[in-house]
């Protein structure tokens, strides 16, 4: 949810800060700009340079080849519109009313309003509807008093004045200021908001998220809350939120899967889609071991400290959108696996409306990004009341499930179950889904196995049965994806006109009818609905006619008979019927099968998803949208 760049060092700055943008235009792509800051024939103040544009990334770049932005020393900025419109007026950076002075953001600053009055009493004019804006206008005003009492335009000055506004402002942000008055300086700041310095050679380059960086350096020192850092070629000064210097030791950026590369698909999306085999076998090759006879190893292999586990007695799940159905279909799985009470919430509604606290609960933070603002926001929450209560029973115990065990999650909670499904560039979220609703299975497992003797869940036996299974889907996923693949393709022309689409679906796979909806609604801009298929008869079978599709999840295990039934009765209200199903005499009254093979109904979540997601793909490309960047959603949504 934008995402911002900034670099400093000794060669151009706008080509590395617009290939930093370019891989972080999944945050945003309303707007883009840059500001460089350039010394001209030795004379400083130096000149600032801000190219912007409206629309996506092409439309700066082409401004930036145009018109120049030369300077070693510049901020970027891609945009997803919170306050204001998404035209060029409000695009970043945004400047002090010198021009001298320019600053990028990524959050939002609640309390902008008021500080937008006390600053226009004082004469400022603003150019924008942003929050951001007041940001330069208070920098620059505290830098002229600095300057009136006899301090000399430095990098130390600018640092200073950036210290001082911060308390100022409420809310969360991730910051970068350029100063044409100290050209050789850079001064980015976070809190609540991601940012990472990626140190260079001779040169710094700051971003909200590794994809900015992969390509620059591997060495990285992740901001944390509350930090502010001074960079210039020559080194960091960082500082924490009560302006002591830190010293930190940078990290390393493991692996290539930070690079994204659309290989030979027409989408980043179908590329996923299509990797999610592979999602599976590594999934079942880290956690899955060989069986050896007559030896008690554990069924599944889950890095998971005992602290977290042991003497459990619920379990709370709390993630948004297509991270909430994964923790649906997973709270299913620790109730009926493992026997455990489970709850999701939505983590926005779960701050604000917090259930009684219960002891000897584990909350775990389901987000792929690591950063999605609600999420951790309650994640916090949650930690901060349960600390206050002094029984021991009442404990944190916080455990995050995400693709990035880098991100602000993976410092927040005390253990990460990592997905390592690789970088995922589609904005609609699919093998992080299905290496999300894998992790579910591992936990589900392992908790499972701890309670050994519960009354509830599965027999050991059951579990046995049902990790043999599960060895074979990477091969069955691989199957399934290339087959969909061409029967969704051949079936999209058909709904290229569709103005509603229902899912149905019961049990563990209503959550996928959830998300077979949510993936057509924001992709190809189609009105779909999830239902339970039993509540249908409640309400929404008003909607059907020969012009609204069902997508009915069919498969044998403990519905599939009253599956069918709530089929059939969308089918006498002339709806065309699209099954997820086995073939069979069972499924012949579905106008069209999405074939999927029998396994215990417990697994089929990792199946039945798969033509949703191709149906949704094929929908979208059909009908010429851009699949990858849907209009009004970004992949990683730091704002609450
Ligand atoms: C839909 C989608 C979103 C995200 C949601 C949470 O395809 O991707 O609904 O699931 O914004 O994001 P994360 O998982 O990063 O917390």
């Amino acid at each position: 949810m934008c995402g911002i760049v900034a670099l400093i060092g000794s060669r151009e700055a706008a080509p590395q800060l617009l290939e930093g943008l370019r891989q972080l235009e999944y945050r945003g792509y309303d707007s883009a700009g840059i500001a460089t800051v350039a010394v001209e024939a030795g004379c400083i103040p130096a000149r600032l340079h801000c190219l912007r544009a409206e629309g996506k990334l092409v439309n700066l770049t082409a401004r930036v080849e145009a018109q120049g932005a030369p300077g070693l020393c510049g901020i970027g900025h891609t945009r997803w519109a919170t306050h204001g419109k998404p035209e060029e007026r409000n695009a970043h950076p945004h400047l002090d009313g010198s021009g001298q002075l320019a600053v990028v953001q990524n959050g939002i600053i609640e309390n902008h309003r008021v500080l937008r009055e006390e600053l226009q009493a004082k004469g400022v004019v603003f150019k924008s509807d942003t929050d951001t804006e007041v940001i330069p206008h208070l920098v620059a005003r505290r830098l002229a008093e600095l300057q009136a009492g006899g301090l000399l335009a430095s990098g130390s000055l600018l640092l200073r004045a950036v210290q001082e506004v911060l308390p100022l402002l409420h809310g969360a942000y991730a910051l970068a200021v350029v100063w044409a008055q100290a050209p050789g300086a850079l001064v980015v700041a976070r809190k609540a908001a991601p940012l990472l310095i990626g140190l260079g050679e001779g040169e710094f380059l700051c971003a909200s998220d590794t994809p900015a960086l992969a390509g620059f350096t591997r060495t990285i020192l992740p901001m944390e809350d509350g930090e502010v850092a001074l960079l210039t070629p020559l080194g960091i000064e960082l500082y924490d939120a009560a302006g002591e210097r830190v010293q930190r030791t940078p990290t390393l950026l493991s692996g290539t899967e930070h690079v994204a590369d659309k290989r030979s698909f027409r989408h980043f999306m179908l590329k996923e889609i299509h990797e999610q085999p592979e999602t599976a076998a590594l999934w079942v090759a880290r956690h899955l071991p060989e069986p050896t006879v007559g030896a008690a190893a554990p069924l599944v292999a889950l890095p998971l400290d005992a602290g977290l586990l042991d003497g459990l007695e619920r379990v709370q799940l709390l993630a948004c959108g297509t991270s909430r159905h994964a923790a649906q279909v997973g709270a299913y799985l620790l109730e009926q696996l493992a026997g455990i009470p489970t709850d999701v919430f939505y983590a926005s509604e779960f701050r604000y409306a917090p259930p009684p606290l219960s002891a000897h609960t584990l909350t775990v933070g389901v987000t792929q990004s690591g950063e999605t603002a609600d999420t951790l926001a309650a994640l916090a929450m949650e930690q901060e009341r349960r600390r206050q209560v002094a029984d021991p029973a009442y404990a944190p115990r916080l455990l995050g499930i995400t693709n990035r065990a880098e991100s602000s999650l993976g410092r927040l909670v005390d253990q990460v179950l990592d997905i390592g499904a690789g970088i995922e560039v589609g904005v609609a979220a699919t093998k992080t889904f299905l290496g999300q609703l894998l992790a579910f299975y591992g936990l589900a497992f392992a908790l499972a196995e701890r309670r050994g003797g519960s009354i509830n869940g599965r027999s050991p036996e059951q579990r046995r049965a049902l990790a043999q299974q599960l060895r074979q889907l990477p091969q069955q996923l691989r199957a399934l994806v290339d087959d969909h693949d061409r029967r969704c393709e051949a079936l999209a022309h058909r709904f290229a006109e569709t103005q509603d689409v229902i899912f149905l679906g019961r049990g563990i796979n209503y959550p996928i009818a959830l998300e077979g909806a949510l993936k057509l609604k924001e992709i190809s801009y189609i009105h779909a609905e999830g239902y339970p298929a039993g509540e249908m008869k409640h309400g929404p079978i008003a909607l059907l006619d020969a012009q609204v599709p069902v997508v009915s999840i069919a498969v044998p295990g403990t519905v599939f008979d009253k599956v069918l039934s709530n089929a059939q009765e969308a089918k006498a209200r002339d709806a065309q019927l699209i099954g997820v199903a086995p073939e069979g005499p069972d499924t012949e009254l579905f106008d069209v099968v999405l074939p999927v093979p029998e396994v215990d109904e417990l697994l089929s979540p990792l199946l039945t998803v798969i033509p949703m997601q191709l149906l949704s793909y094929h929908i979208a490309a059909h009908r010429g949208l851009d699949v990858d960047q849907p209009r009004n959603l970004a992949k990683s949504v730091t704002v609450e």
